[in-house]
């Protein structure tokens, strides 16, 4: 067996303690879903504190919470009325505040989702706008325009939303008549923000400082790449060279993430920023994670990338050469509150992820996504950079869909607007089952849920995989206890292993650590002391299909 090391970086030892976010396994809490305290059906944030010593005994460093402010919830939070308040669905900011402080002293950091594209049509200063009329003051603060066409009728651009449909929606001036448009590259009660303006760049740095006193350790940044548009507002969106998008990773973002840099780092403990950046370009994307930018950005490319060694294989190598140009971790994702559970994606024909692909009724073997989803899950866990891990996820939850989730009872705009067509990302945002049985499996005490549990979640629940040696559950505990306590995965030292088959995907941590995945036939071990931990059952001396293991050598 051969081995080379393609990252010119000395190896690096583990990193310092103001650096957590270089190796952390940061677990996303979706508050919605994650655990009802008062048995509204809703989740809140009393659950989640309720909750803290099964994240502690998961051994999570830090918890990414999606948008918890106050919010007509129109995008599941992410259209913000209020950053200085929590949704009172969720609670108040003094228990954001206790919830802080008891993570902390759990050992687990908070990060908070800021959004910056745009608000809610709620917040003060677009119901300012509304009512001050056109060329107002008020309405500098986002994109209104004329509408084309005689009487102004056609909306300004016939740009396409990622949410279907078009981009802007006509307001009614205070007499009535129809009048200016604005821009919303999501849904119409999300109106984008103009970065032009000095006040939208002072008041997101305030935003950042006000949860950074709060004790918050890092944020997630909301469709990173789209806040700065092209302001002559051509009409088409399609086929353009980097940078010259419209709205898409336009070259003047950079300065918003600089500034925001100089915020974090004015901290004696300094702060991190994750970026959710969309861009197939890595050169592009590494340009966000310059020294002075973002910490680190979600690997989506990975995420989207279907059950196959070559792809993955070609993925992992770009990603890591992509880093090392500017000095930043990678992250390992596999998935979110946007898309298809893993579990479901790779029973699929195409185990791939695009969003324009979702559809209904979509044959899926779960035995099959559950192999390769406990596989992918050692395989994300043994590289270098941090970890991802989404609500459920360590439960192997798979998507609810179809007839369990009827569809009266969807709530995404992604479905809502696409005409019923898009399934939406309702069917990963099922509130979580802690017991087998009960009112909502446990989740809250009540027995309502926002969206409806499917009659067979009680099999998943926590109580049912937290004994179980077999269990995803049990799977996910070792393999981050496993992190903690192996100094090779928490280096940075990463080489590939050639010598194995084509389908086996082969690479070495520090000097003795040994991470092998098969997606082929059967392939004899290589040589080890002892197997540190494997995704299935191993055969003998042979690792069968779809499945990883961790070999000390
Ligand atoms: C991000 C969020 C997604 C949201 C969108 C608009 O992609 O992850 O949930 O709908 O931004 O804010």
């Amino acid at each position: 067996m051969s081995s080379s090391v393609f990252s010119a970086a000395e190896p690096r030892s583990a990193a310092p303690a103001d650096q957590w976010w270089r190796t952390a396994v940061i677990y996303q809490v979706y508050p919605r879903s994650f655990a009802d305290d008062n048995g509204d059906g809703t989740g809140d944030l009393a659950g989640v504190r309720s909750r803290l010593p099964y994240l502690r005994a998961l051994g999570v460093d830090a918890i990414w919470f999606t948008p918890w402010y106050a919010s007509p919830l129109a995008d599941g939070g992410y259209d913000v009325a209020d950053y200085r308040a929590i949704d009172p669905a969720f609670g108040s900011l003094a228990e954001a505040e206790a919830l802080i402080a008891e993570a902390a002293e759990l050992g687990i950091r908070t990060i908070v989702d800021i959004v910056p594209n745009h608000v809610s049509d709620q917040h003060r200063w677009f119901r300012a706008a509304l009512a001050a009329g056109p060329g107002s003051p008020q309405r500098q603060r986002f994109w209104f325009r004329p509408g084309r066409g005689r009487h102004g009728e056609l909306p300004p651009t016939d740009w396409v939303s990622p949410f279907s449909g078009g981009t802007w929606t006509r307001t009614v001036d205070p007499d009535g008549t129809p009048g200016e448009w604005y821009l919303h590259l999501f849904a119409p009660q999300q109106p984008d923000l103009n970065w032009n303006h000095p006040d939208v760049r002072r008041e997101h740095e305030d935003v950042l400082r006000f949860w950074f006193d709060r004790g918050v350790a890092g944020i997630r940044v909301d469709s990173a790449t789209m806040p700065v548009k092209d302001d002559t507002f051509p009409e088409s969106a399609h086929q353009h060279a980097p940078g010259d998008h419209p709205y898409v990773d336009r070259d003047g973002i950079h300065d918003i993430y600089r500034s925001w840099r100089a915020v974090a780092d004015s901290y004696d403990q300094p702060r991190m920023l994750v970026g959710e950046i969309w861009l197939a370009d890595r050169r592009r994307f590494a340009r966000y994670l310059r020294p002075d930018e973002m910490h680190t950005a979600f690997n989506f490319d990975f995420m989207m990338h279907p059950w196959d060694s070559g792809g993955l294989r070609e993925c992992i190598q770009s990603t890591v050469e992509a880093h090392g140009l500017v000095g930043a971790p990678p992250t390992w994702v596999l998935s979110n509150h946007d898309v298809t559970r893993p579990v479901t994606r790779y029973g699929r024909p195409d185990s791939s992820f695009g969003f324009e692909a979702r559809r209904f009724n979509t044959p899926t073997d779960l035995a099959l996504g559950r192999r390769r989803a406990r596989a992918a899950a050692l395989l994300s866990a043994a590289l270098p950079g941090s970890l991802y891990l989404y609500q459920g996820d360590e439960l192997g939850l798979p998507e609810v869909e179809d007839g369990d989730l009827p569809d009266e009872s969807r709530q995404d705009p992604m479905h809502l607007r696409s005409d019923g067509a898009d399934p939406g990302r309702d069917g990963c945002r099922v509130p979580l089952p802690w017991t087998t049985s009960g009112p909502s499996y446990g989740f809250g005490p009540g027995g309502r849920t926002w969206l409806p549990q499917p009659t067979w979640w009680g099999r998943y629940a926590v109580e049912a995989q937290a004994g179980d040696p077999d269990s995803m559950l049990t799977l996910y505990r070792a393999a981050i206890r496993l992190r903690r306590t192996e100094p090779a995965l928490r280096g940075e030292v990463f080489a590939w292993v050639t010598g194995q088959s084509e389908h086996v995907i082969a690479f070495r941590r520090g000097e003795n650590l040994l991470c092998l995945v098969n997606f082929g036939a059967d392939v004899p071990l290589p040589p080890h002391d002892t197997v540190l931990l494997a995704s299935g059952a191993l055969d003998g001396d042979t690792l069968p299909t779809d499945t990883a293991v961790w070999l000390r050598i």
